[in-house]
């Protein structure tokens, strides 16, 4: 018998890429791989890499650079980069890190074993065609007992069929693909049976799903309903909705399904329709304003976020100041935001829509939009202090092992006193929340648990 093979694997980049390393996990483990604890016990290192900004793929670069010295002294180490740079750049990343010994995109994975033995050709190589929309086959996951956790991703799309001008994603995943909502169901149902207590379904642009045939066209909505009837699921989120396509109906889902829990992330990117034009992201402001207000309406307790790009090329100060003004009319609970970085073959560049605005003005604006967003996602913190929220633990706090911690349904993280002689992990519990930090919330144990629920065998 061969001995055991270690791998350890590096992520960087969205949910796409969280849930690609627990494929390749997977696959490499019935190819006799187990996980190493660190680069240096490893036979195999996978960087997974993102190509979504400049400084993603910078990291990359520099993680490799860091395994140089590792390299030298242990030649035998095989070195792999896989995910949206190496999927882009293929043989130019091969060239850039003289370390890789080969580069896979993530339509790649399943081909994992076969690259491996394809290496001991000695010779390099780039492996990155995207497989044909026709022929493409979502890679079922397959978890082992030890390996669920009470949060699970289960991706129901792969690619991405929008034109946003600044965005390299297209380019990278391919075409949009939906997965069969059968597979969607049992893929669930194997991560309930496991112990995962709450789903998250995953993809570029959830609300284009289309693989029911449903009679008004509104598949994702109907995808919610099959999930959130799955027994044993309590929590069902979804990452990451496009404003254009996100339906009323999808938003009745948060009054309707039990399980979808009062959490939206809609990114709107800026708050200027000029902006959002030149994005080609084909909603103005108004049109965003009026379905966020359809979907609190439907839940007045909606957890929001976005995502904000600010410095887009021909960004004026006016238009900037809209996205400001955006910020302070929704108030996200949270948002993720960026200068734009202008990205190889990205329909910016055709639409001859030039990186204009200075660099020092980028990060002025950034500053600006973090420094306003603060006080909003404190003061909205602070909405939960005095009340009990339904908690789904989720496991140790990072910050004290004598503290558990979980999520509240707008999934606001937090973190109490682990209670004596009680194993939460897995359950819903009652947590009185007696402070708001800067992003997370401090609570006590308020009572038995509500849900006790019946351990489910595999
Ligand atoms: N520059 C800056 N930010 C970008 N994003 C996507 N492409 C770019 C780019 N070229 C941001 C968007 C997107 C998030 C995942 O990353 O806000 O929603
Ligand atoms: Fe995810 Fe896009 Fe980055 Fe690829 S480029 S890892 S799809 S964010």
């Amino acid at each position: 018998m061969e001995p055991t093979k270690r791998v350890y694997i590096q992520n960087f980049g969205c949910q796409m890429n969280d849930y690609d390393v627990d494929r390749m996990i997977e696959v490499l483990r019935k190819d006799g791989f187990e996980a190493a604890t660190s680069v240096e016990d490893a036979d195999l290192i996978v960087l997974n890499s993102c190509a979504i900004r400049e400084k993603s793929e910078h990291k990359v670069q520099s993680a490799a650079g860091r395994l140089r010295e590792l390299k030298a002294r242990r030649p035998g180490v095989t070195l792999a980069i896989g995910g949206c740079v190496a999927q882009q750049e293929g043989d130019r990343l091969l060239r850039r890190v003289p370390t890789a010994d080969f580069t896979f995109g993530p339509d790649q994975i399943p081909a994992l074993p076969a690259l491996l033995a394809k290496m001991r050709d000695g010779r390099r190589f780039a492996a990155t065609g995207v497989i044909d929309v026709e022929d493409y086959q979502f890679l079922d996951a397959d978890p082992q007992p030890g390996d669920v956790k009470v949060t699970a991703l289960v991706t129901i799309q792969k690619g991405c069929d929008n034109h946003c001008a600044y965005c390299v994603v297209p380019q990278t995943r391919g075409r949009e693909v939906s997965r069969p909502a059968g597979e969607v169901v049992a893929e669930v149902a194997r991560f309930v049976a496991l112990g995962a207590r709450e789903v998250t379904l995953v993809g570029q642009n959830v609300n284009s799903y289309h693989a029911i045939g449903t009679p008004d066209g509104d598949d994702f909505a109907e995808l919610l309903r099959l999930v959130g009837a799955v027994p044993g699921l309590l929590r069902l989120r979804y990452i990451t909705s496009h404003p254009k396509d996100f339906t009323h109906k999808v938003a009745e889902a948060f009054r309707q399904l039990p399980s979808v829990m009062p959490f939206l992330h809609l990114p709107v990117q800026a708050g200027s329709s000029r902006t959002l034009k030149r994005m080609v992201r084909g909603y103005t402001r108004e049109e965003y304003l009026e379905k966020l207000d359809y979907a609190r309406a439907q839940c007045p307790d909606l957890s929001l976020s976005t995502d904000i790009i600010v410095g887009y090329p021909g960004e004026t100060d006016a238009e900037f100041a809209e996205t400001l003004s955006l910020l302070e009319r929704v108030e996200y609970d949270n948002i993720y935001s960026f200068t734009y970085s202008e990205r190889p073959d990205t329909p910016a560049l055709k639409l001859l829509q030039r990186d204009d605005v200075p660099a020092d003005v980028k990060d002025a604006r950034l500053l600006q939009v973090q420094t306003v967003q603060r006080q909003i996602t404190q003061r909205r913190l602070e909405r939960f202090v005095g009340r009990v929220g339904e908690v789904l633990v989720e496991g140790e706090s990072r910050h004290a092992s004598h503290q558990l911690c979980g999520r509240l349904p707008g999934n606001e993280m937090v973190n109490f006193d682990r209670p004596p002689g009680l194993d939460l992990v897995g359950q819903l519990a009652p947590v009185r929340i007696t402070a708001a930090g800067t992003y997370t919330l401090t609570g006590a144990y308020a009572g038995a648990a509500r849900t006790r629920l019946p351990v489910v065998s595999a």
